[in-house]
């Protein structure tokens, strides 16, 4: 059995003593600020994504962003964030929370701890919003609070990541 841990250790390279964090945004919501703004909100994206920085600066955690419309791309990043030794994920799938088994495949066999965000509330919308591949795998779900899930998300990580030590081990600390 591949345990989470195990799956980090094959993935090790350069250590940091600095939380890693990456924020990933699925479909369209390159679009926030114009899309739909009664469900979405009048955030940008990049105005969610200054705050997320910022936030991650202020207590010298690095926090990562990247948006794509395309499924492989999202999937390729996640790869990527295992060899990045990314300790901890929020992610919007977007349209893909509903649809991708891919995308939740690349989440399980990296076994990054994640949370997933919705700026709506995806329960109050239509039906076929109400299934998500994501989160029986997730830590958390924040769904109907707008940008502020994302900041709430990042907050949760930040409290939770697992404890580095200065020659890379990590302890993992039991959230809730
Ligand atoms: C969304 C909800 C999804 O159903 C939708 O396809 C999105 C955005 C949200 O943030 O509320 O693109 O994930």
């Amino acid at each position: 059995m591949t345990t989470k841990r195990t799956s980090r250790a094959v993935a090790k390279s350069v250590p940091s003593l600095h939380p890693h964090v990456l924020v990933l945004h699925g479909p369209n919501l390159n679009l926030l600020g114009s899309r739909e703004p009664g469900h979405y909100g009048l955030a940008t994206l990049d105005d969610i994504n200054r705050v997320l920085v910022s936030r991650g600066e202020a207590v010298n955690a690095q926090v990562e962003t990247f948006q794509n419309n395309h499924e492989g791309a999202l999937i390729d990043r996640i790869h990527q964030a295992a060899h990045d030794q990314v300790d901890f994920i929020v992610i919007n799938p977007a349209g893909y929370t509903h649809t991708s088994i891919a995308l939740r495949d690349a989440l399980a066999a990296t076994a990054i701890p994640f949370v997933e965000v919705h700026l709506s509330n995806i329960y109050a919308r239509e039906p076929f919003r109400h299934h998500s591949y994501f989160s029986d795998l997730a830590v958390g779900v924040v769904s109907g609070l707008g940008a502020h899930g994302y900041e709430l998300a990042l907050e949760y990580a930040l409290r939770h990541l697992p404890n580095r030590t200065s020659h890379g081990s990590q302890k993992t600390e039991k959230a809730h």
